[in-house]
């Protein structure tokens, strides 16, 4: 089994090549009608495309992948996904076409995780898929292969580490071979080998074609993973949309979003400020403080 396998080829003849897979307008998600988590969205994405989603804790990036996946219906605007509405398929109408082409890896894994076994997780959605048993054993095999999990097959997801919990997640949704694959901050809380073996796989995925939707704060790996990035609020508005290297060299953007932030120095008498990425809070100059 190898890596290809996971990556391989998209399904989505069911896609009109002339159409974005994803047309949003206008689109706004309020929570409960009171706390507003998106407004005025207007964005397409276009198959094959690999889309970092930006933004600080709070901006709408998880609720924008919900809804992306059908989960959630706009409270106001339009979505179509795949050439549906997504408010019939979050209503259930066509969910199981739609989702055997969107896989959305959730930011917590404790709501992907279910089920009394790792391997029960990994083979429900295949199971789910009506395929024979030999297939479900060996899209299983393969997805706990490429998140090198196979040893936690038997293991009860409660018994996991964050981290291990983490990886089962997303072996779940890579057993559905999904076309198009939302990911909710895919490396929070993995080692560092672990977070670049997934790197790796992003990679593979966007080669072989998937569509990507990616949600991080990890900046550094934006532009291995990503060829467009779109920046969100505080208000859930998109604010930036663009190829990495112009939105990752504007500091002037990255500060309005609290991306990147001034960082207080002192150097024995002197003190500045320069900006810093969220994740670099630790650096050389934590050693000149005195
Ligand atoms: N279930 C919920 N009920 C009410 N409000 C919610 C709910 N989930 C999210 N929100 C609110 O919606 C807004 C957007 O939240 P969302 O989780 O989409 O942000 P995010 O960009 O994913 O943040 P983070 O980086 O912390 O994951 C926030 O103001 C949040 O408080
Ligand atoms: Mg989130």
């Amino acid at each position: 089994m190898t890596g290809a396998a996971v990556t391989g080829a998209p399904v989505g003849e069911a896609v009109d090549p002339g159409e974005p897979i994803f047309r949003l307008r206008g689109v706004e998600y309020s929570y409960a009608g009171r706390q507003t988590a998106l407004e005025g969205v207007d964005l397409e994405i276009w198959a094959g495309e690999r889309v970092a989603l930006l933004g600080a804790n709070g901006s709408g990036k998880s609720t924008l992948l919900k809804l992306l996946d059908g989960i959630l219906a706009p409270t106001a605007g339009s979505l179509r996904a795949l050439g549906l509405d997504i408010a019939a398929v979050a209503a259930g109408l066509e969910a199981f076409t739609f989702h055997r082409q969107v896989g959305l890896v959730f930011q917590d894994p404790d709501i992907q995780l279910f089920s009394a076994t790792v391997l029960d997780d990994v083979a429900f959605g295949p199971l789910q898929l009506g395929l024979a048993q030999d297939e479900v054993a060996e899209r299983c095999e393969e997805a706990l292969a490429a998140m090198e999990i196979g040893h936690l097959a038997d293991r009860a997801p409660f018994e996991l580490s964050g981290g291990e919990k983490k990886r089962a997640a997303i072996a779940s949704v890579l057993s559905l071979r999904p076309e198009v694959v939302l990911l909710d901050e895919p490396t929070a809380s993995l080692d560092p080998r672990t977070k670049w073996l997934l790197v790796d796989l992003i990679q593979r995925m966007g080669d072989a074609g998937r569509s990507l939707v990616i949600a991080t704060h990890e900046l550094d790996i934006v532009p291995l993973i990503a060829d467009r990035v779109v920046v969100l609020n505080e208000h859930g508005r998109v604010v930036a949309d663009g190829a990495p290297g112009s939105i990752l060299s504007d500091v002037d953007l990255l500060l309005s979003v609290n991306l990147i932030h001034e960082h207080l120095h002192r150097h024995g008498a002197t003190r500045h400020s320069h900006p810093h990425e969220a994740a670099d809070d630790v650096h050389s100059h934590v050693a000149n403080l005195t």
